[in-house]
């Protein structure tokens, strides 16, 4: 595997890659565990070259957010990349990336889908993820981009931007990848206390309960929802949303329409720590 963190250094590499080989990408913010070997995976079935990058991407954190304890766990991503076969590496430093210029630098901002969910109590974090993916899609120049489902809105955002912007990349996406109990993979997760720890996969199991009495009547879907949130906070955690939407365009629904999917999504804090889920309906 080569590792590249110099921009020039990484553009030479890349015009030296054939067209006739797919090229699929996956943009990652490190700390690699096997969500992230999971979209490698999926990508290595399609395409003969792989590329990763790892970014902490500043302009996705607000002041007051984990930019400077994220996880920075660089020796053991990288055995785990060439473990996985991975081709190139590109980990740009914040100054290659920004010229540590945040506040000059373009942004792209994404209208109404941004602000919605996760947006409504993470004002510019998705405009930040729009942006910095556009850019690296500029840069590594893929066929194929693969995101989780686990951000289920960050994946409905870059499909929008991809259209709006006619970016020439397929994306795609892959399952999210759960812990043995049922608790979405997360970096994050490891900033739970032992305790937190064994409250967390209640989220998912309550999750599921109501996705599946969902599959059979949406109508009762607000006191569902209570009943969801009561639980849960009971439990310590301190419920941001449960919505029910649409998984084309994040709207709302309280009805259900044939040959629409719709997807069960939810944000919480257990202490200090944010987590997110969702489960299909389909
Ligand atoms: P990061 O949190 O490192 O996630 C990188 C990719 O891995 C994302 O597409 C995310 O959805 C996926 N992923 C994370 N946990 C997963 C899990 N348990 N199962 C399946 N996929 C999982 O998401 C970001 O980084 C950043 O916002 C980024 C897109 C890199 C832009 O900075």
């Amino acid at each position: 595997m080569k590792i590249i963190s110099d921009l020039d250094s990484f553009l030479l590499e890349r015009a030296k890659l054939q067209e006739k080989e797919k090229i699929a990408f996956i943009p990652t913010m490190g700390n690699l565990h096997n969500g992230h070997i999971s979209l490698i995976r999926d990508a290595k079935k399609i395409a003969g070259k792989i590329i990763v990058s790892i970014f902490i991407n500043p302009m996705q954190f607000s002041g007051n957010e984990d930019y400077e304890t994220y996880p920075r766990t660089k020796e053991s991503d990288e055995n785990i990349l060439k473990e996985e076969g991975v081709d190139f590496l590109f980990s740009p430093s914040s100054e290659i990336i920004y010229s540590n210029t945040i506040d000059d630098h373009t942004k792209l901002e994404i209208p109404s889908l941004g602000n919605l969910l996760c947006g409504a109590s993470r004002p510019k974090h998705f405009s930040g993820v729009a942006t910095i993916v556009c850019k690296l899609f500029n840069i590594v120049r893929p066929d194929v981009a693969f995101f989780g489902k686990k951000d289920f809105q960050q994946l409905v955002i870059i499909k929008k931007m991809v259209e709006d912007l006619a970016i020439p990349v397929e994306i795609r996406a892959t399952e999210t990848v759960r812990e043995e109990d049922g608790l979405a993979i997360s970096s994050r997760n490891q900033y739970l206390t032992n305790n937190q720890r064994i409250i967390a996969p209640i989220l998912y199991k309550q999750l599921s309960i109501l996705a599946s009495k969902l599959r059979h009547d949406f109508q009762n879907l607000a006191p569902l929802k209570n009943e969801f949130i009561d639980l849960l906070n009971n439990k310590g955690f301190f419920i941001e949303y449960i919505e029910l939407v649409n998984t084309k365009n994040l709207a709302t629904v309280s009805k259900r329409v044939d040959n629409e999917n719709y997807i069960i999504v939810t944000a919480g804090l257990l202490g200090k720590t944010r987590l997110i889920d969702n489960i299909e309906i389909k």
